[in-house]
């Protein structure tokens, strides 16, 4: 993990609906009896969609941890991000009732249409493909979602599908 050498709590981008603001504000915005490092790492991330050093800085700031305390938190968990999600998101769960009833080929031939290794984002910066333990609609396995609408009894194809339509939207808004 790489922290840089910035001053803590520097105001280089304090200006309303910058980064720093926002994650200040999801920060504040949390019940009060819950604040920790962890749930103030969570807003952040929730509102800004990746954790940058403003937003690290923040939760320090208002954790009244150190920026290295943090960053040790937040490193520590695979669920952050430290760099700008891709325009869309696409989840596939691999939970046991999603395993059982077919899962994994799809997630293979999804890995492989995107070009990735696993999870990851496309080298075009359409989709950032990530792996889910439950979406909570085990029902309907296997499921996916897609810009966090949900879809069941996937196959392989209609995934492939529900990509291309999403990147082909993408192309044709910036036409
Ligand atoms: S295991 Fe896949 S939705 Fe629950």
């Amino acid at each position: 993990m790489t922290t840089t050498s910035r001053p803590h709590g520097a105001p280089d981008d304090a200006s309303p609906g910058s980064l720093r603001e926002r994650a200040r504000r999801a920060i504040e915005e949390q019940p009060s009896p819950t604040v920790t490092v962890l749930s103030s790492l969570l807003a952040a991330q929730d509102e800004l969609g990746y954790l940058p050093y403003e937003a690290v800085d923040e939760v320090s700031l208002r954790t009244g941890s150190s920026v290295n305390e943090v960053w040790a938190v937040a490193s520590f968990y695979p669920n952050f991000r430290f760099t700008p999600p891709a325009r869309h998101s696409v989840e596939i769960c691999w939970g046991p009732t999603c395993h059982v009833l077919g899962a994994q080929p799809i997630l293979q031939g999804l890995v492989s249409h995107l070009g990735l290794d696993g999870e990851g984002d496309t080298e075009d910066g359409s989709i950032s493909f990530k792996y889910n333990t439950c979406l909570g609609v085990c029902p309907h396995a296997p499921a996916m979602s897609f810009d966090h609408e949900l879809a069941g009894r996937m196959s392989l194809d209609e995934a492939v599908s529900r990509v291309e339509r999403i990147r082909a939207a993408d192309v044709e808004q910036s036409a």
